[in-house]
């Protein structure tokens, strides 16, 4: 992917990767807001790392994958596990199997330190063969089990040639990831800022072919902050005959573009979406083609390993925070049919069943986005700007003891305990992200 402007950036990304390891253990941290151009960066640093003959293991997760239990670690380590694993000790082997899924675990129960140990060996043999960047975008969505054992494997290799190139949102309710903790006081953080007049015009040139005439691209760039996700999608919402000396004519919340480009499409298209999003990266093959193709064609998503993928994850943020409570319950009540991992399917059961509110829609007093005379705006996930005294105070119920009912088989017979402890936490995790959410722009304004 070509990266337009950001000379400064690539440098930095360069000069980390240039380093000498002697340290050991290093990470370089891309952070900045949603749409801001972190992932491109990352995605460049991938790149420039395999370039420079480094092995890199790396994983994207969705946001909604954030409850899947090891699925950032089947990311990373899978392709090398059969590399590693015949030299690994039976247990330690069998514990990594059995959390990528490579091994039915049945009866087999992961004990979590035994899979951390399992974790720091593979690592520690593989940087032995050739240097190694573990690259994470999106870390914030790193599901937990996945991180626990990789900052316990991390805190054990402080003097081996590993290098990490972590992608995080900022935002109060985002914290720091646990595995820059791990690394220790070789963490280098680079904040990702906006893109800037001359950057976003070629941006909107290349992307969508067009160009603006410049009071409009000063005014997309003014209202965007010159966040290239926010600018596209306030770009891609003006008609060709938009005129320069006029305010925008068009909804100035990139939440709102986003919504009205996801109602653009049919209802069956948003249908099928909506079942890759809750899932998080479901097979295309279990989804009708012709359901899919208008969001092809309007550049919504894209296949990766055969599953469906938005292009970016606000699409997925917004399409599932406004479809209704009753359609998100459909949609993981037809993913527990579709599913093979059974913590997968208790989630999934679990989300489906009536008594769980805690994913209903935020009722926001927010009031229509007005500009700033202080600047440019740009969207803050968790800036705490939208706070109003009008903001209703009642929270749904959640109904935590039915809600992991599911789970009590799970947690009796300690199988399993960190994958459950992980489903756990991520059942809960609504509460807090609503919470966020209502801090936030991209809050909900139904
Ligand atoms: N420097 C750039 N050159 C070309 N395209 C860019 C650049 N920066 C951002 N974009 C485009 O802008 C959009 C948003 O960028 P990106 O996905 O990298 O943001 P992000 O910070 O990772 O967002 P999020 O936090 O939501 O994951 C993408 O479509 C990307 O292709
Ligand atoms: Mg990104």
């Amino acid at each position: 992917m070509d990266v337009i402007g950001r000379d400064d950036e690539l440098r930095s990304l360069d000069a980390s990767l240039d380093r000498p390891a002697a340290g050991g253990l290093a990470a370089l941290v891309l952070e900045g807001e949603a749409g801001i151009g972190k992932s491109t960066l990352w995605l460049a640093g991938v790149e420039a790392a395999r370039k420079r003959g480094l092995r890199v293991l790396s994983s994207r997760p969705a946001e909604l994958e954030a409850g899947v239990a090891y699925a950032g670690l089947g990311d990373l380590l899978e392709n090398a596990l059969p590399e590693v694993g015949s030299e690994l000790a039976e247990p330690r082997r069998r514990a990594l199997e059995v959390a990528l899924l490579v091994r039915d675990r049945a009866d087999v129960p992961v004990d979590f330190r035994t899979l951390a140990v399992a974790v720091r060996s593979a690592l520690d043999m593989l940087a032995e063969r050739e240097p190694i960047l573990v690259a994470i975008d999106d870390v914030q969505w790193l599901d937990a089990s996945s991180t626990h054992a990789l900052a316990f494997a991390l805190r054990r290799l402080p003097g081996v040639n590993i290098r990490l190139l972590l992608a995080r949102r900022i935002g109060k309710a985002i914290p720091v990831s646990e595995l820059e903790h791990a690394v220790g006081d070789h963490v280098e953080r680079l904040h990702v800022g906006p893109l800037s007049v001359g950057g976003l015009h070629q941006l909107l040139q290349r992307r969508l072919g067009r160009v603006f005439a410049r009071p409009t691209l000063l005014r997309l760039h003014e209202t965007s902050g010159g966040n290239p996700f926010y600018a596209l999608e306030l770009a891609r919402a003006l008609g060709a005959d938009a005129d320069p000396t006029q305010p925008l004519p068009v909804p100035e919340t990139l939440e709102a573009l986003v919504r009205a480009r996801l109602d653009r499409l049919p209802d069956g298209t948003r249908e099928a979406l909506l079942l890759a999003c809750a899932h998080g990266r479901l097979p295309a093959a279990h989804l009708s083609e012709a359901a899919l193709e208008p969001a092809f064609v309007d550049g919504a998503i894209e296949l990766e390993d055969a599953a469906v993928r938005f292009t970016h994850p606000l699409l997925a943020s917004v399409l599932y925070q406004h479809a209704s409570l009753a359609a998100r319950r459909r949609a993981h009540g037809q993913l527990v049919e579709m599913v093979d991992d059974p913590l997968a399917r208790v989630r999934h059961r679990a989300l489906a069943a009536p008594s769980l509110t805690p994913l209903s829609p935020v009722r926001s007093t927010r009031r229509p986005a007005s500009r700033s005379p202080a600047g440019p705006r740009s969207p803050r996930p968790s800036s705490g700007s939208s706070r109003s005294p009008r903001r209703p105070r009642t929270q749904p119920r959640i109904d935590t003891g039915e809600l992991l009912q599911p789970l009590a088989p799970i947690s009796r017979r300690a199988k399993e305990p960190a994958r459950a402890s992980s489903l756990t936490s991520w059942l809960l995790e609504p509460r807090r992200a609503r919470r966020a959410a209502r801090r936030s722009r991209f809050c909900p304004s139904s």
